[in-house]
């Protein structure tokens, strides 16, 4: 089983994102409730962003609940919302402790008061740290966050503020929810689902991409090793060869 020591600092990836998924199923096995699952997801996220913060990667982040979460049984959203709550409050203190910068993604308007409340007053007072940032995406939708972005520019062109000669890929960018973030090295989902689900899709234009055969709360910090490692015996070409790059 490979360590942390087996990384290769100077070749980390700067954001690794992560699409946690399989709490459901990893419930189902142990003849539980769903939520059993979201509430083991919990430690492989603390887990995980702690791992993160040891190799000092810039970037983390975590598709925590998709637009299409709306869609799942109150229950099982109810409990999402909550775990977040409580987590939120209790890691306040790690977070700080690990100079890590809080951030999130998505509709924050349609998540509820509790939440949004507890998730401003995390982000605002980690606002100045200065080490890694996680970003939490919250009924997250990369088509509606595209969509939103488009809305603005369009907006904006409409009164004259932006011609449309313009617009380059700078200009969206900077309207896109994840403007304060760079492209996505390494993206990782877990469960063996091998899917985006709408996740990022700009950001994953020169992603590498891994795909584990792990249930989410099962995903500990030797899977993460092992999806670095797997990074870093990659060629990364962006559309150029193999000869121009050396
Ligand atoms: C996917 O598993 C997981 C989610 C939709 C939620 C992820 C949330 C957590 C890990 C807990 C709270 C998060 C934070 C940041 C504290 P699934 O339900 O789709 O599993 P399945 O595919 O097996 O049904």
């Amino acid at each position: 089983m490979h360590t942390l020591e087996d990384v290769n600092k100077d070749r980390l990836p700067q954001h690794v994102a992560i699409i946690m998924d399989g709490n459901g199923r990893w419930a189902k096995q142990r003849g539980k409730l769903r939520v059993f699952g979201h509430e083991n997801g919990v430690e492989s996220v603390r887990q995980t962003v702690e791992s993160c913060a040891k190799l000092q990667i810039p970037f983390l982040t975590l598709y925590a609940f998709s637009t299409e979460n709306w869609n799942r049984p109150k229950v099982e959203v109810d409990t999402l919302m909550r775990l977040l709550v409580t987590a939120l409050k209790k890691e306040l203190k790690t977070l700080h402790k690990n100079n890590i910068r809080l951030k999130a993604i998505g509709k924050m308007d349609t998540l509820p008061e509790k939440v949004r409340k507890e998730l401003e007053e995390v982000i605002s007072k980690t606002s100045k740290n200065t080490g890694m940032t996680v970003t939490l995406a919250l009924s997250y939708g990369s088509r509606e966050e595209i969509k939103t972005a488009v809305q603005q520019i369009a907006t904006k062109v409409k009164n004259n503020i932006i011609s449309p000669e313009n617009i380059d890929e700078a200009v969206i960018n900077t309207h896109l929810y994840a403007h304060f973030l760079p492209d996505v090295d390494l993206l990782i989902r877990t469960s063996g689902e091998c899917r985006i689900s709408n996740f990022l899709l700009w950001q994953i234009a020169y992603a590498e991409l891994y795909f584990i055969d792990v249930f989410w709360p099962d995903f500990r910090e030797h899977h993460l090793v092992e999806a670095i490692l797997s990074y870093q015996n990659r060629e990364r070409r962006f559309g150029k060869t193999s000869e121009q790059l050396n």
